[in-house]
């Protein structure tokens, strides 16, 4: 606040505590109105009502003293004068940076007691995947859905088919430190059919249908284009961040040829935030436990057809 903006709040506030003293001064002791003959205020009503000119309470005028003396007081030791910052020096700046250190603290133990253990134990202990879940509701749900499934370009997160890899360790780097998916537009660099031709190639790659003679003209183009990424069988590429194209699991679904063919013609960048500067490495291994914790078990094999068996 500049010096005159300090010095109008001072001159305003006192003067405003002033002039509310000297109207309770003034107005405590009840001076008789010589035109009445007795101590009313010459105000009737209905005939017979008057009102009595008595001095206030002795405890109803110690009251609006001691609002006076208190805000005094209060303008001495807490800021409201302008610049002053008040003999205590207390600011609400403080005030919430003790706040935040106290639940940091407490925080600090609940965590502690997780910190150095392995994530793959912790995913098996439910104190820890309960913080783990309040965790991921509260940071990534948004975009990977509160129940970790995804959507489209937000990778479910529960399933053993990722895209940078699926252990403890890779994911807590994906937490950590963000992913950036990379994939350029790649029209230019397929002139012709050549689109069509990779995409049924891709189509073929998960077994969906596909024109058998556009696919096996593709397949030379993808081995040339796409494999650097998408590795040469399709299998992904988990150091880039390219997907498995060969298991109908699809990131930007439903893996179709009009998908694909987007996918190729515009390119596509997932971006995952850098979540360590945020939340911490305690936090996000907790996080990590929780998603591991959330895997569906594997099908029984008593609970899966045997294929060509009689039923
Ligand atoms: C702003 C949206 C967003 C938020 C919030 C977000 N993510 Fe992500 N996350 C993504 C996207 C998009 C990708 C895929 C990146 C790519 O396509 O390369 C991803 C990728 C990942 C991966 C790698 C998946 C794989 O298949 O390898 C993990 C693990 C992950 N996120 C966990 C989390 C966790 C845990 C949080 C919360 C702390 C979180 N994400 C918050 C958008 C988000
Ligand atoms: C420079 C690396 C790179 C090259 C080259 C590349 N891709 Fe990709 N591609 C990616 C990445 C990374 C993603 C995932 C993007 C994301 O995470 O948002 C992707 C995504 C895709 C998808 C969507 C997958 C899904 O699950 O929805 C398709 C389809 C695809 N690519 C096909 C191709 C084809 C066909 C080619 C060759 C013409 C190709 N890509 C070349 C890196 C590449």
């Amino acid at each position: 606040m500049s010096t005159s903006w300090t010095l109008f709040v001072v001159v305003l506030t006192l003067l405003n505590i002033g002039v509310l003293a000297w109207l309770l001064i003034a107005n405590a002791r009840s001076k008789p109105d010589p035109s009445a003959k007795d101590s009313t205020t010459g105000h009737v009503w209905d005939g017979d009502l008057v009102e009595l000119n008595n001095p206030l309470p002795r405890w109803w005028f110690g009251l609006f003293v001691l609002t006076i003396v208190f805000s005094i007081g209060y303008l001495v030791f807490y800021p409201g004068l302008g610049n002053f910052a008040g003999k205590f020096g207390w600011t609400s700046l403080g005030e919430a940076d003790r706040e935040v250190a106290a639940t940091r603290e407490r925080l600090d133990s609940l965590f502690a007691q997780f910190r150095g253990r392995p994530i793959d134990e912790l995913a098996s202990d439910p104190a820890a995947t309960k913080v783990g879940r309040n965790v991921f509701a509260n940071n990534c749900a948004a975009c990977h859905g509160s129940d970790a499934r995804g959507a489209k370009g937000y990778p479910n997160l529960v399933d053993e088919d990722a895209l940078y890899g699926a252990d403890a360790d890779t994911m807590l780097a994906s937490v950590l430190g963000g992913r950036h998916g990379i994939m350029p537009p790649l029209a230019a660099a397929l002139p012709d059919a050549g689109v069509d031709e990779v995409a049924h190639y891709a189509l073929s790659l998960s077994g969906l249908a596909h024109d058998a003679p556009l696919a096996s003209a593709g397949k030379p183009k993808f081995e040339a284009i796409c494999s650097a990424c998408h590795g040469i069988d399709g299998k992904g590429n988990p150091l880039l961040g390219g997907p498995d194209l060969t298991d109908d699991v699809w990131l930007y679904g439903p893996g179709d040829l009009a998908g694909i063919r987007t996918a190729i013609e515009k390119g596509r960048a997932g971006v995952m935030p850098a979540w360590g500067p945020l939340i911490g490495e305690d936090r996000a291994r907790l996080a990590v436990a929780w998603l591991i914790a959330q895997r569906e078990q594997p099908v029984a094999a008593a609970a899966t057809p045997t294929p060509g068996a009689s039923p």
